[in-house]
């Protein structure tokens, strides 16, 4: 286990030179990473197999904490084999691309056999058509606008291969402009909200998950198709809490070095709360952001809670 860690960290570490904050390029107009959008006509041709299980997310909505419960599912609760290697590694980032000799996200899943788990955050109308083609099922997981923003903002701080994020107040901006990686949350939330019945996708809010994670633990290995034991249930929930989670090198991603991940800037894992936002937004921001969102998100119905 020990030396996948290393392995993976390796190789970043190699491409020491050539990071650097690269800038997003519009993809049929969501801003991606330059070298995903570079790269673009070979990820949306990737075909999955009908087994293979997709987690997707707008960023900081709470991916990695899904990926970690859905591992520990299918392996029965069992932490040893979840600690085979880095989260990265055993459930690969679809669109990811990085400069050589980081595996790009497609390299690593060709080196699996299904079935497989992937990552993705690309927006629904992105997503490539052989995940619907062959009816893979598909966990979407959305966390409400203002502690989701909070989270990127901070991300981006951290994250040396995005954008500068800039002074909080310009950061907000963006975001409601949709000018951040992966492109308009708004979009994003709504692309899978409509297309959740008619694509049978388990549709996760961050806050259920913080309110009550036994229920949707049990929701998602429903979902999978799978009866565990209470036993089992009861573990996977302590494994996945924040403050174990916060300690696993397998999740944490101190497995990124520190010149692509500054985690004594912001920690990847950094409150895990609902509602933190109040620690952000000024009244004034937040009536604005209010307002933008009203005209945003009208006449949906996603049920968001900005606190629990
Ligand atoms: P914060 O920055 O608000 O702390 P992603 O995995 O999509 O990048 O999301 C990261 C966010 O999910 C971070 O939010 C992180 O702390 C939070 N998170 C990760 N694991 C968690 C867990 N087990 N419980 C609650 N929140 C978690």
């Amino acid at each position: 286990m020990e030396k996948t860690q290393l392995s993976y960290e390796e190789t970043i570490r190699r491409a020491q030179g050539s990071m650097e904050r690269f800038p997003l390029k519009n993809v049929n107009g969501v801003p991606l990473m330059c070298y995903i959008a570079d790269n673009w006509d070979s990820i949306s041709a990737f075909c999955p197999d009908p087994s293979d299980l997709l987690i997707a997310t707008y960023p900081k909505a709470g991916t990695t904490w899904t990926q970690e419960i859905v591992d520990l599912l299918l392996n029965n609760g069992d932490a040893e084999a979840c600690k085979r290697a880095p989260i990265v590694e055993r459930i690969p980032f679809l669109e990811i691309c990085s400069p050589p000799p980081i595996p790009s996200g497609l390299d690593l899943l060709k080196k699996m056999s299904p079935p497989r788990v992937i990552k993705t955050h690309l927006p629904f109308q992105l997503v490539p058509e052989g995940f619907w083609k062959n009816k893979c099922k598909v966990i979407y997981v959305a966390r409400n606008a203002k502690d989701n923003l909070v989270s990127y903002y901070h991300f981006d701080r951290m994250n040396f291969t995005q954008p500068e994020p800039g002074p909080w107040e310009e950061y907000l901006n963006k975001f409601m402009k949709g000018e951040v990686g992966w492109g308009s949350w708004y979009d994003h939330v709504k692309g899978y909200w409509r297309e959740r019945e008619k694509r049978n996708i388990l549709y996760l809010f961050y806050e259920d998950m913080k309110e009550n994670p036994r229920r949707e633990v049990e929701r998602i290995m429903r979902y999978l198709g799978l009866s565990l034991s209470d036993d089992v249930i009861e573990r996977i929930v302590q494994l996945t809490s924040f403050k174990i989670m916060k300690d696993n090198p397998m999740v944490n991603y101190t497995f990124i070095p520190d010149f692509v991940f500054d985690q004594s800037i912001s920690p990847f894992m950094r409150k895990g709360e609902v509602g933190d936002w109040t620690n952000h937004f000024t009244p004034a921001q937040s009536q604005l952001f209010d307002e933008d969102y009203a005209r945003q998100m009208k006449g949906e119905d996603i049920p968001f809670r900005t606190n629990i």
